[in-house]
């Protein structure tokens, strides 16, 4: 190894990747040293040692957000907010993102997420192909084909890009569908150590929803929709079976506010549910998560008997081209969660620990708001819009994303 390369490790206190070289293989080897050139260490020390650390709980005015209720719209003002929508629609100036970059440890999916099958009163359908169905029904609605991006990540890319070939795009247009890989950063165990996978390299995952913004303009995205008059895009997630991204009232709500960002939201069933609220935080835009939220709050109704901190957020999110070319060189605070994570040990045996061993660091898409003013939010009914797919079984299982699918559809 270069002596640049071992210094590195020296000041880091990564002396420990030394013993996994007799392991490699030459060709290893030389990858293993691409890769801690690459690898920036100073910050990954630096979110070791904020994991430590009490978190730093900011003097915060926590207050309600504002938000329109599509069911409440009369018919009237539904049409003039389509109208506006519809007209960019079908100009073909709106394109669609899905994430799907995670690692679904919950679903327990071997595959990208988007591969796992579905079984629907439509019949078994992947998660892509849900996407692509809705899609579709779009396009025929506004005579367009809307462009489509998927967000992977290192992980999953090549895996996600043969999945599409083999299935030949679902029959979408494919000069319309655009990949493009988010960032990732090493996983780090109790001791802030880099850990190493069955590959002989340093374990690494992706960096969070909120590594979107950078992954945009670093992968040439954000010239793409430049270059294609793109000017609002539709950002949301794989697991959602009942997305409804392309939305012309929201797109409407959100030009007649004069807003940058709009996002939609559903009203929590009760104070209890986890799910993360959009509220204002010393006067702007954020999403609390559901443990952040005081008791007191999460319980507080309105003179309608409505929680007042009742807007949960569900990932659904609109976004002007002009935030991403804003957000394209911020950098979002990383998060840190403690997971599970299997690992090769420095003997050669691979490692499956029976609970959690490292940190995993993640920004998140949503922290991004509150660098503006105000955001649009309007709420929609959850039976229309938002059937998520998280875990094995129990709440948010295939069955219950299944059931909601098919009450939808039937
Ligand atoms: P989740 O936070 O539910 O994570 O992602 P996940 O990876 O799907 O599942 P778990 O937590 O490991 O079980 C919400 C959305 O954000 C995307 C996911 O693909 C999903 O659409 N996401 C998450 C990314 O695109 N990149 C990430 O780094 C994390």
């Amino acid at each position: 190894m270069k002596q640049e390369t071992l210094d590195i490790l020296k000041k880091y206190n990564q002396e420990h990747v030394l013993n996994y070289i007799n392991l490699c293989t030459e060709e290893e080897k030389e990858k293993l040293e691409e890769q801690i050139l690459k690898i920036d260490f100073e910050q990954l020390k630096n979110l070791y040692e904020e994991t430590k650390c009490q978190a730093y709980i900011e003097e915060r005015k926590i207050e309600s957000i504002s938000y329109t209720d599509k069911a409440k719209l009369s018919s009237e003002r539904k049409e003039k907010l389509e109208a506006v929508g519809k007209n960019i629609i079908s100009s073909g100036h709106y394109a669609v993102i899905t994430m799907a970059g995670g690692q679904g440890t919950r679903l327990g999916h071997k595959g990208p997420k988007g591969t796992y099958i579905l079984n629907t009163c439509k019949g078994p359908k992947y998660l892509f192909e849900i996407i692509v169905d809705t899609l579709k029904e779009a396009n025929q609605k506004y005579s367009v084909t809307i462009p489509w991006y998927i967000m992977t990540s290192k992980e999953n890319n090549d895996e996600t890009i043969k999945f599409f070939e083999e299935h030949n795009y679902f029959d979408y247009d494919k000069t319309k569908v655009k990949f493009f890989m988010q960032g990732e950063l090493p996983l780090i165990n109790t001791e802030g150590k880099v850990i190493f996978d069955k590959t002989k390299q340093i374990k690494e995952a992706a960096d969070g929803n909120g590594g979107i913004y950078e992954a945009i303009s670093k992968s040439g995205l954000l010239l793409e929709m430049q270059n294609n008059n793109i000017d609002w895009v539709f950002v949301s997630n794989i697991d959602n079976v009942l997305s409804n991204f392309v939305d012309a009232i929201l797109l409407g709500l959100t030009i007649e506010e004069n807003q940058k960002i709009g996002a939609k939201s559903v009203a929590k069933t009760n104070p209890e549910e986890k799910i993360g609220v959009f509220c204002k935080v010393n006067g702007r835009a954020k999403i609390i998560e559901y443990i952040d939220l005081p008791k007191e709050m999460a319980q507080e109704v309105d003179e309608n008997g409505e929680l007042v901190y009742g807007e949960g957020n569900f990932g659904n999110y609109l976004f002007s081209r002009t935030v991403l070319e804003d957000l394209s060189n911020v950098k979002l605070p990383y998060h840190a969660a403690f997971k599970k994570s299997e690992y090769l040990a420095e003997d050669g045996s691979y490692i499956e620990p029976e609970s959690p061993n490292v940190y995993k660091f993640e920004a998140f898409i949503f922290d991004a708001f509150a660098r503006y003013e105000d955001i649009t939010i309007l709420r929609v009914k959850r039976e229309d819009e938002f059937a998520p797919l998280k875990n094995k079984e129990g709440v948010d299982s295939a069955q219950t994303a299944a059931d909601l699918y098919n009450a939808k559809h039937k």
